[in-house]
């Protein structure tokens, strides 16, 4: 008899559980893609990491994990210890879901831990401090809680346990639980998207101060309170840069600006979707400013205003109070005698995104109208176009064109919205000749229209999440520091996975990993207070076996044969000019085969100042379609002229450091074995001075 897949799943599963308890961590810790030196369960799955705090010695990570599979579910907290931020011991299940394994009642989301040193919660016991931590309680169900606190189902409300053993048992606060209910006024329908408190210490205003985010809007919330139990809402915050999915795991803290006097504070947001560009789905990104105890402001440098890039000449932009004839644009149709809109039309759906007071919006009388705005020539000067586009998606009929020798070069649309976005056009073979731009709009029913703003001739191109991006690869999220550390150490590890595909990766019996933990300090980089990033803990004790190649010249490939197979790899070269017209690149190809059918690319782009990790051929890919890719992030050569790239592979994963840690990605691989052949790799001319430092990595498992 044929059962039913989920029953024989069921059953393999009991079949499989006293195997594996039995199993020693050695062999666990063996299978393929398995994490060699980064932190992963033994099995089940995990997500966030939660409440890091440091104490006695100790750094504790507790994170989201489901006790009972390898996708989400039944959220609880997992515990593992670790005394270098390196070897990681794994305990018991520190919070876990109520009703678990039956009914669940209430899941425990993500937040931190404090350890309440002068016991201003009372939970302190014959003078033990207590830790006390705050989470996000969701709730499945409608319910009366033992507070007597009637919830909803799915609300998602702040809540508070406590430790007295040093953060391995916990209990909750049952009298009392939700401690924040619902989010407060304007914003209490908001109460399905609540979430993740994160808290910490005001030593000056000797509070307890807690980030909750309010997803959907894409504004933070700031509580403070004397006793973690009672919580007064201070202030909020947003939205500000990126906006493109949901904000969540947010935490502000203090840095030291350049090593010096000054101190700046630091809001980390995780962003799902809408991350880096390039890549699809999670993200974290960053904004400095203050914090006075009550409010967070942002820096006006670290904000972005939806502007294109800063290298641009404006070539229109449609403001002030000339019409189309008077700036020089022909016009055909109903647009003669026409000039900018401001903003909406009558009868429009409200026009979003567009910057200034004015933009070309042809809904003059309504679909109906139709002609054409031409543009007056000019030389193509910089490699991109850039420009805001809105309205009708129809190429043919409601669109903006580029001309050379009266051929249509380019050409692009809306997306049937009235919201205006980037888009650009790519003109770096065409540089030097002579061009015009077009705007038709030949459509009369519905989407019948097009807007246009901002036309600008630049280097970069621009794109729509321009952020401060902490991590500029697909696998870095819900970042979060440890409290408890001194006051200008910030330690922070992130989940190295992604919600668009993190369900599916092909990992057994666990399933994803953390990213190593990483140091932040914050450096002025190009004017603007940057947080960079390097590697914590302890590496010299990690790593062995240093070897080193020296090339004054690398041109084309040059082999370096097999190396370790979890490594930690430096790459020093110089930069160079690099000509528009081909791809001048320079790095090393990391592979599990030794003829390099399965290989990860890492390197630098001479031609746009990027650095660049290609996982398309890196192993299986299958799983997600938007998996294969090449990521990017920008980084100046150092002032001497060179490039410097810290690599750390591992078994399924690859992070990049580059320059002074301003720009890191961080990406999973799943490579068919875990063997590493690796080669250097120049295009379009010869590199020199390059330098390779190779150190194998221990494994952290034995
Ligand atoms: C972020 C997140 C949090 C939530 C947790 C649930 O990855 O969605 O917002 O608390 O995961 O597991």
């Amino acid at each position: 008899m044929k059962l039913p897949l989920s029953i024989t799943s069921l059953l393999l599963g009991m079949l499989a559980s006293p195997v594996l308890a039995t199993a020693t961590r050695r062999e666990t810790y063996k299978e393929l893609y398995r994490p060699q030196y980064h932190f992963s369960p033994a099995k089940n799955w995990l997500n966030d990491p939660n409440g890091l705090v440091y104490h006695d010695g100790v750094y504790h990570l507790y994170y989201q994990y489901n006790p009972g599979g390898s996708t989400w579910g039944a959220m609880s907290w997992g515990h593992a210890t670790s005394r270098d931020l390196m070897h990681w011991t794994e305990h018991p299940v520190a919070l876990q879901a109520q009703g678990f394994p039956g009914n669940i009642t209430e899941m425990f989301f993500s937040g931190t831990v404090v350890v309440d040193e002068e016991n201003t919660s009372g939970f302190g016991r014959r003078g033990k401090a207590p830790w006390v931590a705050m989470y996000t309680s969701y709730y499945p169900t409608e319910q009366v809680l033992q507070s007597g606190k009637h919830v909803r189902k799915d609300q998602q409300a702040q809540s508070i346990a406590y430790s007295l053993d040093k953060g391995m048992t916990w209990t909750t606060y049952d009298a009392g639980n939700p401690v924040i209910a619902i989010p407060p006024a304007p914003y209490e329908d908001q109460y399905l998207e609540f979430r993740d408190p994160s808290v910490f210490w005001h030593k000056e205003t000797r509070r307890w101060i807690s980030v909750i985010s309010l997803a959907k809007l894409h504004k933070i919330v700031i509580y403070t309170s004397r006793d973690l139990k009672q919580w007064d809402l201070a202030s909020e915050f947003g939205p500000a840069n990126a906006v493109g999915g949901v904000w969540e795991c947010p935490s502000i803290f203090p840095l030291s600006l350049d090593n010096g006097k000054k101190v700046k504070w630091v809001l980390l947001l995780g962003l799902n979707p809408g991350g880096p560009p390039g890549t699809v789905g999670s993200g974290s990104q960053y904004i400095v400013g203050d914090f006075d105890g009550t409010a967070f402001t942002a820096d006006p440098e670290s904000i972005h205003d939806g502007g294109g890039p800063d290298d641009s000449v404006v070539f229109e932009d449609f403001e002030g109070d000339e019409s189309f004839a008077a700036r020089g644009w022909r016009t055909t149709g109903n647009f003669t005698g026409a000039s900018p809109a401001k903003g909406t039309l009558a009868g429009q759906n409200p026009v979003t995104g567009f910057l200034g007071e004015q933009l070309v919006n042809t809904f003059l009388d309504g679909d109906a109208t139709t002609g054409t705005l031409a543009s007056p020539s000019f030389n193509i000067s910089h490699k991109y176009i850039n420009f805001l586009v809105g309205g009708g998606s129809n190429l043919n009929e409601t669109a903006i064109r580029l001309n050379v020798d009266r051929q249509i070069v380019r050409s692009s649309a809306g997306s049937d919205s009235e919201s205006l976005s980037w888009q650009s056009w790519d003109v770096s073979a065409l540089q030097g000749k002579r061009a015009g731009i077009e705007i038709i709009d030949n459509a009369t029913g519905g989407w019948g229209h097009i807007n246009v703003d901002q036309i600008l001739f630049s280097n970069t191109r621009a794109t729509d999440n321009v952020a401060n991006w902490l991590d500029w690869g697909p696998d870095f999220y819900a970042v979060l520091g440890f409290n408890g550390l001194p006051r200008d150490e910030r330690t922070v590890i992130a989940w190295m996975n992604n919600w668009q595909y993190g369900a599916v990766i092909p990992t057994d019996p666990w399933r994803s990993a953390m990213t190593v933990p990483r140091k932040l300090a914050l450096k002025t980089i190009g004017g603007k207070a940057s947080l960079v990033s390097e590697p914590a803990g302890e590496w010299k004790a990690l790593t062995h076996g240093g070897r080193v190649f020296s090339f004054p010249r690398v041109e084309n490939v040059r082999d370096l044969g097999r190396l370790g197979k979890t490594l930690e790899i430096t790459l020093t070269f110089s930069s160079r000019q690099a000509s528009s017209a081909e791809k001048a690149e320079f790095g090393i190809a990391l592979a599990a085969t030794r003829d390099h059918s399965q290989e990860t690319r890492v390197g630098y782009d001479f031609s746009t100042h990027q650095i660049f990790s290609d996982r398309t051929r890196s192993g299986d890919v299958s799983f997600d379609s938007t998996f294969a890719s090449t990521y990017y992030a920008p980084l100046a050569p150092a002032a001497d002229g060179t490039v410097s790239l810290r690599i750390l592979l591992d078994w399924s994963s690859v992070e990049v450091f580059g320059g002074q840690g301003e720009a890191t990605i961080t990406s999973q691989i799943f490579p068919s074995k875990n063997a590493v052949y690796s080669r250097l790799f120049s295009t379009g001319g010869v590199t020199s001075d390059v330098r390779v430092r190779v150190r194998e990595v221990r494994d952290t498992w034995r």
